[in-house]
């Protein structure tokens, strides 16, 4: 399957992730398929999550719900950035109420025991999705479902180093003290987990794309607990990696990074990783942001989730300042982080139109 195509696209999400700047600007949320949906959460009781990720049919189910309801210019793929690691063969589960919780990778011998060559066939399930959505979203029966003028299909994976968080620690946390003290203790080792994941993540990105992603996002959401000289070693010189390895297959595929947390760092992760579109945290204000970042990059970004979640003039005030600072730049609407599981669907429906029909 072709998915290069260098014919202009319509497809409004798309056009931005090449750098156009829309009015208004096109639209979709971080997590925008999850527990706050009451057609997502009826799905959550006939599988588990891992199955829910790696059967066809419901993954491609719950992709398409938010577009249905809301019309969102994005479809991201239902999956997790923890999919790559158990791939690999390294053992996880999702305990409600606390998340994931994998078998932590702590010594040389529980790296040795991943196996990237089992990532192609554990990972077939997932391309397969895209496949269908893609087919889904570009076919006649997309009326109804996909937006008019398209819906843009959205890959994706974690970063090296978020990823490696999860890994290490064996669980969720808000500091990852124990992946931190590894990389300073055991840079050898640290290093040599980084650099598995750099490879594997580029060549999972390149097969999302082969089966029919459009774009890519790299979710680094704990990039932000690095020290400068830390974050240049395990956040920008892997993006770096990754953006050139599948930019050398596929040179018109657009990257969107969001190393959230950065701070100022996200100056310095712009202008030398080569990703197109950089996405800013709730943290981040954009017209300071703006004067930091080269030109031509795109933003994605940023309103807080707990302002979709308290919904209401606090809300559109707020979403409405987002959108006019992005204003003459290649600016896609989102969240600063995921959508939360107590918002009300009101909300979201009250956000899109805000954005999409406010003069
Ligand atoms: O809608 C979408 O955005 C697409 C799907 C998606 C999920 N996870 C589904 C999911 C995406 C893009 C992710 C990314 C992800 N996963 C990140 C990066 C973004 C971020 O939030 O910072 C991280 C750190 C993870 C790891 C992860 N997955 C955690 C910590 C948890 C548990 C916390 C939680 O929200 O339950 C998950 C589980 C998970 N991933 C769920 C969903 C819909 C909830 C599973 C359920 O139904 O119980």
């Amino acid at each position: 399957m072709t998915t290069q195509a260098s014919i202009p696209s319509a497809k409004r999400l798309l056009r931005t992730l090449n750098g156009e700047a829309l009015w208004p600007p096109p639209m979709w949320l971080m997590r925008q398929a999850g527990r706050f949906l009451p057609e997502f959460r009826a799905m959550r009781e006939k599988a588990d999550f891992l199955t829910r990720c790696m059967t066809p049919d419901i993954a491609t189910e719950l992709t398409l719900q938010p577009i249905r309801r809301f019309g969102m210019d994005g479809a991201i793929l239902f999956s997790d950035i923890l999919i790559l690691p158990w791939a690999m063969g390294q053992s996880l589960r999702f305990v409600a109420g606390t998340g994931p919780v994998l078998g932590a990778i702590r010594s040389e011998q529980d790296l040795l025991a991943l196996d990237p060559a089992r990532i192609a066939e554990a990972t077939a399930p997932v391309l397969e999705t895209l496949t269908r959505l893609r087919a889904i979203l570009d076919g006649p029966d997309a009326v109804g479902v996909a937006k008019p003028g398209g819906t843009t299909l959205l890959g994706f994976t974690g970063s090296p180093f978020t990823v490696a968080c999860y890994m290490v620690e064996g669980k969720g946390s808000r500091e990852f003290a124990i992946t931190r003290e590894m990389a300073f203790r055991e840079p050898a080792l640290f290093d040599r987990l980084i650099a598995l994941l750099t490879e594997t993540t580029a060549a999972y990105l390149c097969a999302q794309v082969e089966a029919g992603a459009e774009a890519v996002m790299l979710f680094d959401s704990w990039s932000g607990l690095l020290p400068p000289s830390e974050f240049r070693r395990h956040v920008i010189a892997p993006t770096r990696q990754i953006v050139q390895a599948v930019k050398a297959r596929h040179p018109h595929v657009r990257i969107v990074g969001f190393p959230r947390l950065a701070g100022v760092m996200i100056a310095e992760y712009a202008r030398e990783t080569g990703v197109d579109v950089v996405a800013l945290d709730t943290g981040a204000d954009m017209r300071t942001v703006s004067t930091l970042l080269p030109e031509t990059l795109g933003v994605q970004g940023n309103l807080d989730p707990v302002a979709v979640l308290a919904g209401g003039e606090a809300m559109r005030r707020e979403a409405l300042a987002i959108r006019e600072a992005g204003r003459g730049r290649a600016h896609v609407f989102n969240l600063g982080h995921g959508v939360l599981p107590e918002t009300p669907v009101e909300h979201v429906e009250d956000l899109v139109r805000t954005v999409r029909e406010t003069p």
